[in-house]
């Protein structure tokens, strides 16, 4: 079994008002258990503008959630209309940023790059990244999956040091699984993953490598969950469909290894 603590992220994606965010997450702390918390971290990721309510409730209700966001910007403020920055969610106690979700590279024109500044602004604000890494189906297809989701590590982690690489936490993501209801099967998952885990070894070495969280997104559900999340290089799993349903997000949280 891994030293590795299991981290299962809800991306709501752009869903739910702050209302509706305030009755999801209530109805996940009446569902998730102590019991679930001893055993893996929970994060929920709202719309920047239902953060401050979320944020609300998890801290005076003391819930046993973390707060995450999906996106912000690399720079600490400026003329950028439309964008948020790092400090101001930290400010939110948000502790995990959504760093180069696959939607936001193919349909907002995200680079490598970017992603690479933003993952050190956010590391620099005192919050951890989640760094989204996945191919598209042509590039399946066409046996460059293992190839193009080891440059996005390299190019994502450029600049950081062992430590830092060691505390973060990297999502392969499979563009052709995510809301299509297909999932890159347990051992296609496990082999990304493991591939993932290697590049940060001959990178940032093997005790960066050991510690690295590398989560699987792409159509988690709560039938498929448990076969995806206790393989040895998965620790933990970014969900977006399933996460709107607090009876799935709950069963997905209570898988066991
Ligand atoms: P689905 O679980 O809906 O496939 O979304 C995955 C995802 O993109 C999470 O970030």
């Amino acid at each position: 079994m891994s030293a590795r603590r299991p981290l299962i992220s809800g991306n709501w994606k752009m869903h739910l008002n702050h209302f509706e965010a305030l009755k999801l997450t209530q109805e996940l702390s009446y569902q998730i258990t102590g019991d679930d918390i001893e055993h893996v971290d929970v994060s929920l990721h709202p719309p920047f503008t239902d953060l401050r309510t979320v944020q609300t409730v998890i801290d005076s209700d003391k819930l046993p959630f973390f707060l995450g966001a999906q996106h912000c910007h690399f720079e600490d403020k400026g003329a950028f209309t439309g964008e948020i920055a790092p400090a101001m969610l930290a400010k939110l106690n948000v502790t995990y940023v959504i760093a180069g979700h696959s939607e936001r590279r193919e349909i907002f024109g995200e680079t490598d790059e970017m992603v690479n500044a933003k993952a050190k602004a956010i590391l620099a604000a005192g919050m951890t990244p989640i760094v989204c890494v996945g191919e598209t189906l042509a590039e399946r297809d066409g046996g460059e999956a293992e190839a193009k989701v080891g440059s996005q590590v390299q190019a994502a982690l450029t600049g950081l040091s062992a430590e830092q690489v060691g505390g973060l936490v990297i999502a392969y993501e499979p563009i052709w699984a995510i809301g299509t209801g297909r999932t890159a099967s347990a051992e296609d998952a496990q082999a990304m993953c493991h591939h993932v885990r290697a590049g940060v070894s001959g990178i940032y070495g093997a005790d960066a490598a050991a510690s690295v969280r590398v989560q699987y997104g792409g159509s988690v559900k709560p039938a498929n969950a448990n076969e995806l999340l206790t393989q040895p290089d998965i620790d933990g799993a970014l969900v977006g469909g399933a996460a709107l349903s607090a009876d799935d997000f709950t069963r997905i949280v209570q898988f066991r290894l």
